[in-house]
């Protein structure tokens, strides 16, 4: 009698990356991403992508892969870090503007979403629930009610940028140094919004962020 075998395929499941990339239908390969982003971010970025301050350079881990992605070919294409005044966005585009490879890229962006979140001390006097009032009413509709983000509308998590990245990020879209090239449909939605919030409110909606952060738990 012959036996039937049943071959089970375990399909994985890829946080969704792969299908919002239309152009790339490969898994991503963290072992490769995870090497390259050693060889070529960590100097910058961290170890585990926490930033290092020092540089003014963000806090990578956890961010979506598909922001990561779209970041560093806006880097790369004169889209953000274009301001002559954005010292840092300039360093950031140096670094994308020589990688030539876009499809290591696709798998450096996976290794960085797979990285857990991180947490920052926060160095400012804020109202939290000043924060949490503000978040809720006009940040909440796009980066998620828990600051997680929404990959359909673009948005990236807020949950583990440094304090002073998020508030010289948000001074970069008011200014126009971010958000007001021309090819950034999504930047540019972010900036309409900085006219609606002052700085200190800013302070209160990232110490309100720092308690929504699951690492803090
Ligand atoms: C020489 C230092 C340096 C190196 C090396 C570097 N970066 Fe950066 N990176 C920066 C700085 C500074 C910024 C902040 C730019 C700004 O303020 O807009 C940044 C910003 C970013 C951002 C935007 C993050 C966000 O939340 O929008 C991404 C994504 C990024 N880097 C990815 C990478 C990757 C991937 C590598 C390796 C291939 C890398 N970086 C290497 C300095 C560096
Ligand atoms: C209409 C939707 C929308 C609203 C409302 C909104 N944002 Fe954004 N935000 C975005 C999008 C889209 C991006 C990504 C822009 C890009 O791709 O460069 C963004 C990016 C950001 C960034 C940059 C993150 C990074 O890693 O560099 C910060 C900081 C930010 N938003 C803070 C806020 C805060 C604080 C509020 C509330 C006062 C807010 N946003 C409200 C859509 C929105």
């Amino acid at each position: 009698m012959l036996l039937k075998k049943t071959v089970q395929i375990v399909v994985l499941a890829w946080g969704g990356y792969a299908c919002h990339q239309k152009n790339e239908s490969r898994k991503p390969d963290l072992k490769q991403g995870g090497k390259a982003y050693t060889e070529h971010c960590t100097s910058c970025h961290g170890k585990t992508g926490v930033g290092v301050v020092q540089f003014k350079a963000p806090a990578l881990a956890g961010l979506e892969a598909t922001y990561v992605y779209r970041q560093m070919m806006n880097f790369k294409n004169g889209v953000r870090g274009y301001a002559p005044q954005d010292t840092a966005g300039m360093q950031m585009a140096v670094i994308a503007k020589n990688w030539s490879d876009t499809a290591m890229l696709y798998h450096v962006a996976a290794y960085i979403d797979s990285l857990p979140p991180v947490t920052h001390p926060l160095r400012v006097t804020a109202d939290a629930q000043n924060g949490k009032e503000i978040y809720q009413s006009i940040c909440g509709s796009c980066h998620g009610s828990s600051g997680q983000g929404n990959t359909k509308l673009n948005a990236p998590s807020l949950l583990g940028s440094q304090p002073w990245y998020i508030a010289s990020q948000f001074q970069k879209f008011k200014n126009g140094w971010r958000g007001s090239h021309p090819s950034d449909q999504f930047g540019a939605q972010m900036a309409a919004i900085t006219s609606l919030v002052n700085d200190q409110s800013v302070n209160d909606i990232i110490a309100y962020l720092q308690a929504l952060n699951p690492s803090t738990k």
